[in-house]
């Protein structure tokens, strides 16, 4: 065990660390360089899916950066990415902070990357201002947080936690149109992330504690001019799909009266998912179908089927599974009037997590030293710190993004917003460290 050096601080306060917000943004812009599509006139618009050129690209990027200041890589079979600033009792569990820089197909460049950047700058910083953690402060870039490719999201933090199973995952099929014959397993050895999907999990108490730094994602911070916001509870998603089998045929010569139409059966089932969920009365209940595929797809071709991917969540997992089963019962009854098949697929539905306590104790400190006094508040939206929750206590940091938009290209963070946020992180990095 190696002794802190002398005069060295073994915990800093936050006016004492100082974020360079410059190269924060810079590095920022340049992640969301890596991107699979042309800048739009709404804004930055990126695209970057896992263990595509434009991921891969980014990662080398970034393990360039993570080298440069001394932190020591490791990174798992499913790209999970680790960078370890080893700390003076290296044996003891560390403190981590991270997030994911997938990104949907035209979405904005603050999702994620706030987590991954100000992770960095927030070790960075503490560096800087004469920390010697006790305890190892690491950054954790996770694979394919978003749904994207495979259909789950939070792949990487989900075998993490083992609540996937390693031979359901590389048997995962890509979702997107001509996707569908690669599996996970030979997606990712064809970008170099091989070995067994059953090595990526790690222990319950792996690490001491657990902190991702995100954007709101919602319109709450900014509604209420704060800068800071701390996540109590994070609500738990479900996904499944629907394959509707009805009878195509000719547009113009299939009777009315005949047709067996899997679109207009979808529709009702959309319906039925909205209403439903609508009647709950309650906002943490929510649930979208966003993708719909519709075959053969041609305006003059009666759809014989369709596939409907839904994502619901709720922070009450009972009340979404209650939204679930009425749903089931109108499936029942459109199936025997419309005289179509349903055929419905599970693909996950996760508990909610509750923060840590004491971590959000230990943010709490930190901001109210900054003079702030953070909101606390619910994530509707899922993150990969769901699934941490299973191997660290967690918590997690919200900065604001103007008017609430998230995925799309015109989603924005203030530059002092983000600087503050690492700040703050950086803060509470350094206390859990040092205890
Ligand atoms: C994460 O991107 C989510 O969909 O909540
Ligand atoms: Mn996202
Ligand atoms: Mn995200």
């Amino acid at each position: 065990m190696q002794t802190p050096a002398v005069n060295v601080p073994e915990s800093v306060g936050p006016k004492a660390i100082e974020i360079d917000a410059t190269r924060l943004v810079d590095e920022l812009n340049t992640l969301a360089g890596f991107t699979s599509i042309e800048p739009s006139k709404e804004g930055t618009a990126v695209t970057r899916v896992v263990f595509t050129p434009d991921d891969l690209r980014a990662r080398a990027w970034l393990k360039g950066l993570a080298e440069s200041d001394g932190l020591v890589l490791r990174e798992d079979a499913v790209g999970n990415t680790f960078f370890r600033w080893v700390g003076t009792e290296p044996e003891l569990p560390a403190v981590a902070t991270g997030s994911h820089f997938d990104a949907i197909p035209h979405a904005g460049m603050y999702d994620g990357t706030v987590g991954v950047i100000g992770g960095l700058e927030a070790i960075r910083a503490l560096k800087r201002s004469g920390l010697r953690p006790r305890r190892s402060i690491e950054l954790v870039l996770l694979t394919s947080e978003e749904p994207t490719r495979f259909g789950i999201g939070c792949l990487g933090s989900r075998l993490i936690s083992g609540t996937l199973d390693p031979t359901r995952a590389d048997a995962l099929h890509g979702t997107q149109r001509g996707s569908e014959d690669e599996t996970l397993a030979e997606v990712r050895a064809a970008a170099g992330f091989t070995g067994s999907l059953s090595t990526v999990r790690l222990n319950a108490g792996h690490y001491h504690a657990w902190i991702e730094l995100h954007i709101e994602q919602g319109p709450l911070l900014e509604r209420e001019g704060l800068p800071l916001g701390i996540v109590t509870h994070i609500a738990a998603p479900a996904g499944y799909r629907f394959e509707i089998q009805g009878i195509g045929g000719h547009a113009g010569a299939l009777l009315m009266p005949d047709r067996r139409d899997a679109l207009c059966a979808a529709s009702e089932i959309i319906l039925s998912i909205e209403k439903h969920t609508l009647a709950t009365g309650k906002i943490d209940s929510v649930a979208t179908v966003g993708i719909c595929d519709v075959y053969p797809g041609a305006v003059n071709s009666v759809p014989s089927r369709v596939t409907l991917q839904l994502d619901i969540r709720d922070t009450d997992p009972g009340r979404r599974e209650g939204i679930m089963e009425a749903v089931r019962r109108d499936i029942e009854d459109l199936r025997a009037r419309r005289g179509v098949r349903v055929t419905e697929t599970f693909v996950n539905a996760d508990q909610p997590a509750t923060c840590s306590p004491h971590i959000l104790d230990v943010i709490d400190e930190a901001s109210r030293d900054l003079g702030l006094s953070p909101k606390r508040m619910v994530s509707r939206a899922y993150h990969d710190s769901l699934f941490m929750a299973c191997v660290a206590p967690i918590a997690m940091v919200f900065i604001p993004c103007r008017n609430g938009v998230s995925h799309r290209p015109d989603e924005y963070a203030a530059p002092a917003d983000i600087a503050l946020g690492t700040r703050v992180l950086a803060s509470a990095l350094g206390k859990l460290a040092s205890e």
